[in-house]
């Protein structure tokens, strides 16, 4: 709802746009509206995720909610479908006539297959000549490869896949998109992306919160699957994949496929399970994974996950990618750091230099959008003498911000039609497929050393070995973006 809410006030939304919410609630229109504006109201007074509050803005707001309608039903029977079709012809003939229809499916997920089967059933996925009938689908697609395998099989038996829009939100993230951008609209940076040139890439989505109130949930998810073939490999595809010929919704994704295709299968031994103790996070004392409501006790769910890849073609062999996302973390961040090869260090063995301080090229996805570049300058002074310095990019000295959530560009995009910032089948069950093998290893064998790091910490001591294996160190997860000095 925020995000219809920005689309209409940045005037987005076409004038014969509708909203018909279904849900099994007993409530009439009125009602719904009134709730709906209450939270709203509510959300921009928090100001949002970002915390800068602010009073509803009216005028929209009021055009949106004009145009939403509310149907009870229970999305398991068919009367329900029935119901919606008449509304949606109803719709049709007030609004200037537009049979364009999108659907929304923000439900459990069990509900996915069953509704986009009633939905076809009742023939509402049919589509003609100037009525398009589209479908999001919301996370987590599918629970491992055979699931999401048998989802996509199931839907596709209904919809075409050009009608299917599966949602990651990642990539609604501007930063993210802007990945591409800066790979192949600037000269600098394409010709040093390869194993010639790149050491390793780090990449970390590190949050604060805990599970919130997602313990069900979250049991039966983890990590792993919450965070790393959906999120995690989408900053992974952005930042590895090939050059696509094009910015055309297919040939993106046949390229992010093709790197999924050519992730090395994950051995036990390169990746690391943490799950949260008490702690403080953010000056707060939080309570232990297993004492959180609708955790078990004795739970062996990860809540966090560090991963070495490899991934088999030309551009990159050798190179390793380090992955890790966690829960109450010491900071929020999410950032892609490419670090590149030591230059070589013959020319100042009579020097006081000990050691060369590597380039590091970070792109911050979020919360402070930017992009710094590491290098070695000298000391001013007569002996020779290095230190590491920054060049920072920050998005905010530039552009102004936008009012999002998010979920702007990926609404907007599918109504539009342009499925680029979408899931296609083959890519969600390749990046299953990748992660498989690491997930039934885990099944088999449950951790237990479980709780294993600090709330607040910067996760299990298991991940810092993994790469000092490889004479490597994580980078230091910092909230706020500060020029940090790297001394040689
Ligand atoms: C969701 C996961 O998909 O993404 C959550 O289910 C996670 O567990 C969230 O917290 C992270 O998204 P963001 O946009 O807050 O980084």
């Amino acid at each position: 709802m925020p995000a219809l809410y920005n689309l209409a006030r940045a005037d987005k939304l076409p004038d014969a746009f509708a909203i018909i919410g279904v849900d099994h609630n007993d409530q009439t229109t009125q009602a719904w509206r009134q709730n709906l504006t209450e939270t709203m109201q509510a959300f921009a007074r928090a100001g949002g995720r970002e915390g800068k509050g602010e009073a509803i803005d009216e005028h929209a707001w009021s055009w949106l909610v004009g145009r939403m309608h509310y149907m009870c039903g229970d999305f398991t029977t068919p009367d329900t479908f029935s119901q919606l079709g008449k509304l949606l012809a109803d719709q049709q003939q007030r609004q200037n006539g537009t049979a364009n229809v999108l659907f929304y499916l923000a439900v459990a997920d069990r509900f996915f297959g069953p509704v986009i089967e009633q939905l076809g059933r009742a023939g509402l996925t049919r589509q003609s000549e100037g009525a398009w009938r589209r479908v999001i689908v919301e996370k987590p697609f599918g629970h491992d490869f055979a699931s999401a395998e048998a989802l996509n099989a199931q839907i596709l038996r209904v919809l075409s896949e050009d009608q299917i829009y599966r949602i990651d939100h990642f990539l609604g993230k501007e930063t993210v998109q802007n990945i591409l951008v800066l790979r192949f609209a600037n000269g600098i940076f394409e010709p040093l992306w390869n194993r010639d040139h790149v050491d390793h890439i780090q990449i970390t989505a590190a949050e604060t919160v805990g599970v919130e109130a997602r313990g069900r949930f979250y049991e039966q998810t983890g990590a792993l699957r919450d965070m790393v073939p959906n999120h995690l490999f989408q900053l992974l595809a952005m930042i590895g994949m090939e050059p696509p010929i094009s910015f055309d919704a297919d040939a993106v994704r046949a390229k992010k496929t093709e790197l999924f295709h050519a992730i090395h299968p994950i051995s036990s031994d390169d990746a690391v399970r943490g799950q949260y103790d008490a702690g403080m996070v953010l000056g707060q004392k939080v309570r232990g994974y297993r004492q959180e409501p609708n955790v078990a006790q004795d739970s062996t769910t990860e809540t966090y996950v560090a991963l070495k890849l490899g991934i088999d073609n030309w551009r990159w062999a050798g190179v390793p990618f380090y992955l890790r996302t966690g829960k109450h973390l010491s900071a929020r961040t999410t950032e892609i750091a490419v670090q590149f090869r030591q230059a070589p260090y013959a020319l100042f063995r009579d020097t006081p230099v000990e050691r060369l301080p590597a380039n590091i090229l970070t792109l911050r996805i979020q919360p402070d959008e930017g992009l710094s570049l590491s290098f070695s300058a000298k000391c001013p002074g007569a002996e020779i003498e290095i230190d590491g310095v920054e060049m920072d990019f920050a998005y905010r000295d530039y552009f102004a911000p936008l009012a999002s959530v998010g979920y702007e560009t990926l609404i907007y995009d599918c109504l539009i039609g342009d499925a680029t910032l979408f899931q296609r089948a083959d890519t969600v069950e390749a990046a299953w497929c990748a992660v498989q093998g690491l997930l039934d290893a885990w099944a088999r064998t449950p951790a237990t050393d479980f709780p294993n790091y600090a709330a607040g910490s910067a996760g299990p001591e298991a991940a810092d070995r993994l790469l000092a294996r490889d004479k490597r160190i994580w980078l230091p997860i910092r909230g706020n973006h500060t020029h940090g000095r790297q001394s040689a």
